[in-house]
């Protein structure tokens, strides 16, 4: 195995490029509940991730850990590579290894991440089931994946976070919102480190701080995505009210059991935008 980060990402994209020639142009996170998508490409290759050298390895239930390479059926589409099973912070990863599957993807030459979640809702007048763009984050984890020595190679070290999440790409997924008739919400989205579900005073904090969604994942990703200078599109499905909004205890379970219900307007509205990108 090679020592640096840069060799590293570089042996991966070799590896992945070596099961599949394409380069990959848009790469997608898929959050929980959400991995099926990768199913619904074409001309696939799928990819467990322990096969791919340096690739960090998935433990949470309802996280496949695997890398589906394709297209979206019927017509135009860039070539998608998918991550279905994601790292996160909480399961006591380093940071590194939390996006080093996006930035090796990223390295392999896709210059746009979609990334996706699922986020308790903050907002007035969020709701279980609810499909939300996300317009900016708060980084609370306390961590970033570019603390450290600065990998030149990748970005500077004081990367521009303004329009984090693009500003082109969120009229993109509004339009196509609207064209299959759907709502798209958009708000601002916390990042915390987990896995304790916020408290209900937590909650009342971040509703202070700015925030309209909550969760445990996407803000490494966004940072490591901007600072090698692709541009993002957040979204997020919102699974449960956050803790003290509604009365009712949170549970994976109900997290799951949401993000499943709202499965297939996620699924259409993820197909719609990548067609665009194509
Ligand atoms: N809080 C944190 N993470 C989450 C939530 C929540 O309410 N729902 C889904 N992921």
């Amino acid at each position: 195995m090679n020592d640096t980060l840069l060799e590293r990402l570089d042996e991966t994209a070799a590896a992945i490029h070596a099961r599949d020639p394409r380069t990959p142009q848009v790469v997608m996170v898929l959050g929980s509940g959400l991995g099926s998508f990768a199913e619904t490409l074409v001309d696939a290759t799928a990819i467990p991730y322990e096969e791919i050298p340096n690739f960090a390895r998935v433990t949470v239930p309802g996280h496949a850990g695997r890398l589906v390479i394709g297209k979206v059926a019927g017509g135009a589409s860039p070539v998608v590579a998918a991550l279905s099973g994601r790292i996160h912070l909480y399961e006591g990863h380093p940071i590194d290894d939390v996006v080093f599957n996006v930035r090796a993807l990223l390295r392999a030459g896709a210059r746009t991440l979609m990334v996706t979640n699922a986020a308790g809702g903050i907002a007035p007048g969020l709701a279980p089931g609810d499909l939300a763009l996300l317009t900016d984050h708060l980084n609370l984890t306390a961590r970033s994946p570019l603390a450290g020595p600065n990998q030149a190679a990748l970005g500077p070290r004081f990367p521009d976070m303004t329009d984090a999440y693009d500003p082109a790409l969120r009229t993109v997924a509004l339009e196509c919102a609207a064209s299959l008739g759907q709502t798209l919400r958009a708000g601002v989205y916390a990042g915390l480190l987990g896995p304790s579900y916020e408290t209900p005073a937590e909650i009342r904090m971040l509703r202070a701080m700015g925030a309209d969604l909550v969760g445990m994942s996407t803000v490494p990703e966004v940072i490591a995505a901007r600072h090698m200078g692709a541009r993002v599109l957040g979204l997020s499905c919102v699974t449960n009210l956050a803790a003290g909004v509604s009365s009712s205890p949170l549970s994976h379970a109900e997290v799951e059991e949401t993000a499943g219900l709202a499965r297939g307007r996620f699924v259409a509205l993820l197909q719609a935008v990548l067609r665009r990108l194509a």
